[in-house]
């Protein structure tokens, strides 16, 4: 779907979100969110603020599940996703901290594989994603699969890509400073999701969307392994649709 502004199509995706979350409170069940970071879903976070502060919308039953976060951070560093998720929308709705979940930068590397392991299991206890937002990187990744990581992958720790560093340094003064790892939910698992929605605005994208949408699936896209989804959306804006 290619809106003419972004602003509205975060407006649009946040109403489908809020929707979900209300016809699921209605059968008392609870909401599985998958959610993102960078700049792409600010919007939708803030208009998701607005009607919890605006509609009342209920976060009481919402559980939360973030794809990725950078290794060796601790979750207070400002540059960590733990941090963005609380200024952006955790610290501004009724969500219930014990349904938080974020994958953990700051534990020691014998960890991580069991750290990632539970990740899995507590989407599986969870009832799985009823919905997942997405953004894209320029390297074709979604979470941090990076170029390589195949259609089966589960959560896991990953090397970052030279190029998604690059577009990290201005975030954190410099590439140097970005940390070179991350852990982040498998492809598999994204698929998982009932529902997928990726964002992806501005001309910077649209080279990286052409490919995803209208390229082969292959590991070195893994943003086109989307293609294998029975119900996922683009929400694109003119200029990152522009290549289509
Ligand atoms: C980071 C995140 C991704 C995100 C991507 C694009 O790499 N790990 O989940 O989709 O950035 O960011 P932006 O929305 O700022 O373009």
């Amino acid at each position: 779907e290619v809106f003419k502004d972004s602003g509205k199509a975060s407006i649009a995706v946040a109403h489908e979100m809020a929707q979900l979350i209300r016809a699921k409170a209605g059968r008392g069940e609870k909401c599985v969110l998958g959610l993102a970071t960078g700049s792409s879903p600010i919007r939708v976070y803030a208009e998701l603020v607005r009607m919890h502060k605006e509609e009342g919308l209920d976060f009481a039953h919402v559980i939360t599940f973030n794809l990725d976060e950078y290794f060796q951070l601790e979750p207070g560093s400002r540059h960590s996703y733990w941090y963005f998720m609380h200024e952006h929308l955790f610290n501004h709705v009724n969500v219930r901290p014990k349904n938080i979940n974020i994958p953990k930068g700051n534990i020691p590397l014998d960890e991580v594989y069991q750290h990632c392991m539970d990740y899995e299991a507590r989407i599986d206890q969870a009832g799985g994603l009823d919905f997942q937002l997405l953004g894209i990187g320029r390297t074709g990744h979604v979470g941090f699969n990076e170029p390589g990581s195949n259609s089966r992958s589960l959560t896991r720790l990953i090397t970052l890509d030279h190029l998604t560093r690059v577009d990290a340094a201005g975030d954190f003064q410099g590439i140097s400073n970005v940390p070179t790892r991350a852990i982040t939910m498998g492809i598999q698992t994204i698929n998982k999701a009932r529902r997928i929605v990726l964002l992806a605005w501005g001309h910077k994208k649209a080279e990286i969307i052409q490919r995803t949408v209208e390229g082969e699936r292959t590991s070195e896209i893994p943003a086109t392994y989307l293609q294998d989804h029975p119900n996922v959306t683009f929400l694109l804006d003119e200029e990152s649709s522009a290549d289509l």
